[in-house]
């Protein structure tokens, strides 16, 4: 798959905080601002760790906002499965997503988060999925995946959280399960719990 560099235009924007695709050697940093992003959740770390060396992992799709050298938010997006009725179609799900706690509610989110988005838009896969707060995510064109005739890969995700983003190659044929990759089971990082 041939994915371009990110335009130009989203290499800029209103404030001093630049989304561009993770370098290798930002990792580590990637990986302190995720876990804390999330009140110092060492399991985020860990699932981090696994997607890395999963199938799943893409490397063009670990995307950092950075306020000079620092790494201050983090977005992944990787691959997952939907049990489609024609045939497997390989989807992309948005996890996790972590702002600096410092920095969280000034915009960060949103910027790293449109700006990787339209990237997404030049590639194969035809969907995003996630599981997030249902006031947060429209806002960037997600809605609830069972509009569009999916299932969540738990019980334990509310329906309204489990939400869904077209890409330009979805086709309406495209409805049924989404299976997460083994990695988000080996670290019990799907839906909730009591
Ligand atoms: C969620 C998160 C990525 C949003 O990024 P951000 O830079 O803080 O958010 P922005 O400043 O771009 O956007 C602010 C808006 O997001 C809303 N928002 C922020 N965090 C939210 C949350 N956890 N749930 C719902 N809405 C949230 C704010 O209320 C605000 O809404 P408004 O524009 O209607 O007033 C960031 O707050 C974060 O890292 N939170 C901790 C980790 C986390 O919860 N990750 C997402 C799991 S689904």
């Amino acid at each position: 798959m041939c994915v371009p560099p990110i335009p130009s235009r989203l290499m800029t924007g209103v404030d001093d905080v630049t989304v561009r695709v993770m370098a290798p050697h930002e990792f580590e940093a990637m990986r302190a601002v995720s876990v804390a992003a999330f009140g110092n959740d060492a399991s985020i770390g860990h699932l981090l760790d696994g997607l890395r060396d999963s199938w799943a992992w893409h490397d063009e799709l670990s995307f950092v906002a950075v306020r000079g050298d620092e790494v201050v938010a983090q977005v992944l997006y990787s691959s997952a499965i939907v049990d489609a009725p024609g045939r497997l179609v390989q989807v992309l799900v948005l996890s996790p997503v972590g702002v600096a706690p410092h920095l969280q509610r000034s915009g960060v989110g949103t910027k790293l988060i449109t700006q990787s988005l339209a990237v997404l838009d030049a590639r194969d896969e035809p969907l995003v999925f996630l599981e997030g707060s249902p006031s947060y995510y429209p806002r960037f064109g997600f809605r609830p995946g069972a509009e569009l005739g999916f299932t969540a890969p738990s019980v334990r995700i509310p329906p309204p959280a489990f939400m869904v983003r077209p890409l330009p190659r979805y086709e309406p044929w495209m409805t049924g399960a989404l299976v997460y990759p083994d990695v988000f089971w080996r670290f019990d990082a799907v839906g909730l719990r009591p």
